[in-house]
């Protein structure tokens, strides 16, 4: 698997360092908070595991799922959601983690519809962004990396549903879309 990939961008050992650092952050600024933790399925799941297992603070989590109505790889900004949260989230403080920020057209609905049920704030945490496939401006709080507009895979991100389960994130080779 990992000889689909044409070039490494970030090892498993520099996500490590890196969500180490984020959930220290984390577990500053929210530790009389009791923050509720939202992954947005799939893309999120390994962030998720590894980030909160680097925080000391307990935290819940929940999982929303989403769908994007766009061509391909493209997203349009118009959401639907596929698995909404288990609980009220009233009165919460909220920490959406995402696998990557891309056009921000995601997450700019999601900010939106959950703030939109009351919480006690709304934050973001991503491991990965692109700022130059911004088509819109989302406050990210917390931010792994700001990486170049390229197709990316690996620890969540996928091509096709596939190498999600990759430890490294990287580009893919050529061969793969022929
Ligand atoms: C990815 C990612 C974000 C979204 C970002 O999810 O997890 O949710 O795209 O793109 P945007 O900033 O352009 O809106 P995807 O729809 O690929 O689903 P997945 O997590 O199940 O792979």
């Amino acid at each position: 698997m990992g000889a689909d990939l044409a070039r490494v961008l970030y090892t498993e050992a520099q996500i490590r360092e890196r969500l180490a650092e984020l959930a220290g952050a984390i577990d500053r600024d929210y530790a009389d908070k009791d923050p509720l933790l939202i992954g947005v399925l799939k893309g999120a799941v390994q962030v998720m595991a590894d980030l909160t297992r680097a925080m000391h603070l307990t935290t819940e989590t929940d999982w929303m799922a989403v769908s994007s109505y766009g061509s391909g790889t493209k997203s349009s900004g118009v959401v639907r959601i596929l698995k909404d949260l288990d609980r009220d989230i009233t009165g919460r403080h909220v920490l959406i983690v995402e696998d990557i920020v891309d056009s921000g057209l995601t997450l700019s609905w999601l900010v939106a519809n959950l703030g939109s049920r009351g919480p006690a704030s709304v934050e973001v945490c991503t491991l990965l962004r692109k700022p130059d496939a911004a088509k819109v401006r989302v406050d990210v709080r917390y931010v792994g990396f700001d990486i170049p507009n390229e197709f990316v895979v690996g620890y969540g991100l996928d091509y096709a549903d596939r190498y999600r389960n990759l430890r490294d994130i990287g580009t893919l080779a050529e061969h793969v879309y022929s």
